[in-house]
C-alpha cells in the first residue's frame, strides 16, 4: 500500500517532470528551427535578420529575432522572373516543398527573444549557425548572417586557380582498352593548346574571353569533330521529355535540341566521343511521387539507369562514365549525380563548389526562366550606359538567408538603390520589373536557398551588370568567359558595403562592362534552330572542352 503511494508519487513527479522537459526542448528545437532558415508549408517561419544582441556571456548569445511569418502561395512556374530559386539542400525537414507549393512572406512580423547558443548545431556537427557577423549601423543593432552549413569561401581569384590546376592536372580514370575517338580528343587537345593567336573576331570581344584563341579553336574542332550518341534507353518522363519553361528550363531546352540535332548526333555509338544521358532532375524529382522520396531514392534510380546502359553497352564502362554526360537545372542535380556519375561530365545549375561542384569537372549551366516556350528572346535590350540612372536593383521573394538581409539593410535606404522585396505578380509589376532591370547600372543577383539564380541571365538580356552575392558560385561557362569583365563579385560578408562598392567602380570601367554585357549576350539566348555560339552551342562546348582536357589513353 505504501509502496504503491510512493510508485505513484515518484511516477507523477517524475512523468511531469520528463513532460515538461520534453516540451522545453521540442520548443526551444522548434524556435531554433523556426529562427534558423527552414521553410515551413503552413504557419509560422524562417529568417531571423535583426537581432540585438549581448555577447557578453561567453558561449550564449541573447538574441531579440525578429521573424516573418511565411505563408503558402500556390505559384507554380509562372511567376515573373523575379520568384525564383530552388533551395532544397538535402535537410529532412525541407522535403515535401518545391518549386510548384513554393513559400511566400507576407507582412506579418513577430519580435521574439530566444536565447541561443552562439553556434548552435543540428544534426550534422559541421551545421552551426554563426550569429552577427556585420552591424547594419544602426546603434544596438546587429544582424545575422545565418549559414546552414560553415564553409571557407572560395574567392573567384581561387577559382581561377582552381580552374588552371585542374586543366592542368586532373585526368578521367584510365580506359580499359583503346578508342580512336579517344586519340581523336586527344589531339584536339593539342590543336587547342597550340591555337594560332586571334587578337580580334567579329561579334566577340577579346576581353570577355579567359583566350579567344583556344576558344575559337576548340570551338571550330567541336564543330567539325564532335559527335554524341544520346541513349534511347529510359522511359517518359523522366527520360526524353523536355520540359521547355519554367525556372528549370536550360535542362529541358538542351535536351530538346540535342536529341533533335541533326550535326552532332549519331546513330552508331561508336563514332561517339561523348554519351547524352538525356534525363531531367526536375522530371525525376516529380515524377516519382512525393511521399516516398528521398534523395537516396531518386539517385537510386539514376543507379538503376547507368546499370541499364552499362549492361547493354560496352561504353559506359569503358571510361567508367567519364565520356558520358547530363545536364540538369534542378537543385539536386549535384546531389543525385554525385556518387553513380562521379566521372561523368555534369552540366548543373547548382553550381557551387562548397558542395561538391568541381571546377574543370562539372560545367556551370546558367538559369533561364522561361516563361513563353514559343519565344524565349522576348524583351531583350535595355538602356544604353549613360541612361542608367538607378545605381543598383533588387526585388524578389526571401529566399534563403541572404536576401532578407539584403532588403534589411538597403530597402528605402538610398534613393539610387531600388532594393524591394517580393514584387505582385500582376502584368504590370512584371513590366516594372523588366524597365528596373533595363534602366539600372547594376542588377543584383543575391543567392536565394541556393547559389544559383535567373537574374545572372536576366540581368544580360536586359544589358545590366550583373552583381552577383552568392559565396562559392562558380558562373556559367567559367572555362571560356572571364566573368570579371563584365560582371562584379562581391562576398556575402561585404553586403553592407555594396553600395560603396559599386560606387567605387569609375564610370569608365562600368561603360566597359556594359558594353561587354552586350556582347556576350548571345552566350545566353535559346534558338529553335540553334545557331552558332548560342546557349546550345555554348553547353555543348563546355562540356567538349572539359573532356579534351581530362581524356586519357591508355
Ligand atoms: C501568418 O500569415 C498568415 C497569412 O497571412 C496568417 O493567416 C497567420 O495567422 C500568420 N501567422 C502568424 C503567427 O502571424
Ligand atoms: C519588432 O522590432 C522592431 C525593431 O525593434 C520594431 O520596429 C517592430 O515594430 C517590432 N515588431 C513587433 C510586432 O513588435
Ligand atoms: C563556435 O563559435 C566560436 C566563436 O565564433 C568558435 O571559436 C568555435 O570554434 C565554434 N564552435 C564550433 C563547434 O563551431
Ligand atoms: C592563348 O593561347 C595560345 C595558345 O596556347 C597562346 O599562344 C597565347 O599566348 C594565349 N594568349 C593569352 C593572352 O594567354
Ligand atoms: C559493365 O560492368 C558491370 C559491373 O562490373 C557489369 O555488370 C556489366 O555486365 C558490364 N557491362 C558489359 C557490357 O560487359
Ligand atoms: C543612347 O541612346 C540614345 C537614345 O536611345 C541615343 O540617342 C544615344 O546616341 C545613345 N548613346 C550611346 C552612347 O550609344
Amino acid at each position: 500500500m505504501r509502496l504503491r503511494t510512493r510508485l505513484e508519487r515518484f511516477h507523477h513527479v517524475d512523468i511531469r517532470r520528463l513532460l515538461s522537459g520534453i516540451i522545453v526542448t521540442v520548443g526551444f528545437v522548434v524556435l531554433l528551427v523556426q529562427c534558423f532558415g527552414v521553410p515551413c508549408r503552413k504557419g509560422f517561419c524562417l529568417s531571423p535578420f535583426k537581432v540585438s544582441s549581448d555577447f557578453t556571456i561567453s558561449n550564449q548569445v541573447k538574441t531579440e529575432i525578429n521573424f516573418i511569418n511565411l505563408s503558402e502561395n500556390d505559384n507554380g512556374d509562372d511567376g515573373n522572373g523575379y520568384e525564383d530559386d530552388e533551395y532544397e539542400n538535402g535537410k529532412k525537414r525541407k522535403e515535401g516543398i518545391d518549386r510548384e507549393t513554393d513559400v511566400a512572406i507576407s507582412n506579418v512580423d513577430v519580435n521574439v527573444s530566444v536565447i541561443a547558443t552562439r553556434n548552435v548545431s543540428f544534426e550534422k556537427p559541421e551545421m552551426t549557425v554563426e550569429s552577427s557577423v556585420l552591424v547594419n549601423g544602426r546603434e544596438g543593432y546587429v544582424l545575422s548572417m545565418v549559414r546552414h552549413n560553415r564553409v571557407a569561401v572560395t574567392s573567384i581569384s581561387q577559382m581561377n586557380s582552381l580552374l588552371i590546376q585542374s586543366l592542368s592536372s586532373f585526368r578521367s580514370p584510365k580506359p580499359r582498352w583503346s578508342s580512336a575517338r579517344d586519340a581523336e580528343m586527344l589531339s584536339a587537345k593539342l590543336e587547342i593548346e597550340k591555337a594560332s593567336v586571334v587578337h580580334e573576331s567579329p561579334g566577340l570581344n577579346p576581353l570577355v574571353y579567359r583566350n579567344i584563341s583556344k576558344f575559337l579553336k576548340s570551338y571550330d574542332l567541336m564543330e567539325r569533330k564532335l559527335k554524341v550518341y544520346v541513349y534511347k534507353e529510359g522511359s517518359k518522363p523522366i527520360f526524353h521529355d523536355p520540359t521547355p519553361r519554367g525556372i528549370y528550363a536550360s535542362e529541358g531546352w538542351f535536351m530538346k535540341l540535342m536529341e533533335s540535332n541533326k550535326k552532332f548526333v549519331v546513330k552508331d555509338p561508336r563514332k561517339a566521343h561523348l554519351f547524352y544521358i538525356p534525363v531531367s532532375i526536375k522530371a525525376l524529382r516529380t515524377t516519382l511521387g512525393w511521399d516516398f522520396q528521398t534523395p537516396k531514392s531518386l539517385a537510386d534510380h539514376l543507379k538503376e539507369y547507368v546499370d541499364l546502359i552499362s549492361g547493354k553497352y560496352k561504353f559506359w564502362n569503358r571510361t567508367s562514365g567519364a565520356d558520358h554526360f547530363l545536364v540538369a537545372c534542378h537543385d539536386w542535380g549535384n546531389k543525385l549525380t554525385k556518387k553513380h556519375m562521379k566521372n561523368s561530365v555534369r552540366a548543373l545549375c547548382n553550381s557551387n563548389v562548397a558542395q561538391g561542384f568541381r571546377i574543370g569537372i562539372d560545367t556551370a549551366l546558367p538559369v533561364t526562366y522561361i516563361r513563353s516556350s514559343k519565344s524565349p528572346l522576348e524583351y531583350r535590350g535595355g538602356k544604353n550606359a549613360s541612361e542608367r540612372k538607378i545605381l543598383a536593383f533588387f526585388a524578389g521573394s526571401m529566399h534563403g538567408y541572404l536576401r532578407p538581409i539584403l532588403v534589411q539593410l538597403w530597402e528605402n535606404k538610398e534613393p539610387d538603390m531600388k532594393i524591394l522585396g517580393p514584387m505582385p505578380r500582376d502584368p504590370e509589376s512584371k513590366k516594372q520589373y523588366r524597365e528596373y532591370m533595363k534602366s539600372s547600372k547594376y542588377c543584383i543577383c543575391a543567392r536565394g536557398y541556393e547559389v544559383h539564380t535567373p537574374r545572372v541571365v536576366e540581368a544580360i538580356i536586359n544589358e545590366c551588370v550583373p552583381v552577383i552575392i552568392a559565396d562559392n558560385y562558380v558562373p556559367p561557362f567559367f572555362e571560356v568567359l572571364n566573368w570579371e569583365e563584365f560582371a562584379v563579385f562581391v562576398e556575402e560578408k561585404d553586403i553592407a558595403n555594396l553600395r560603396n562598392i559599386l560606387l567605387l567602380i569609375p564610370e569608365e570601367r562600368y561603360i566597359g562592362m556594359q558594353a561587354k554585357v552586350k556582347m556576350v549576350q548571345q552566350h545566353f539566348l535559346w534558338h529553335k534552330n540553334p545557331v552558332k555560339f548560342d546557349l546550345f552551342h555554348m553547353i555543348l562546348h563546355s562540356i567538349w572542352y572539359n573532356r579534351v582536357y581530362r581524356v586519357r589513353t591508355r
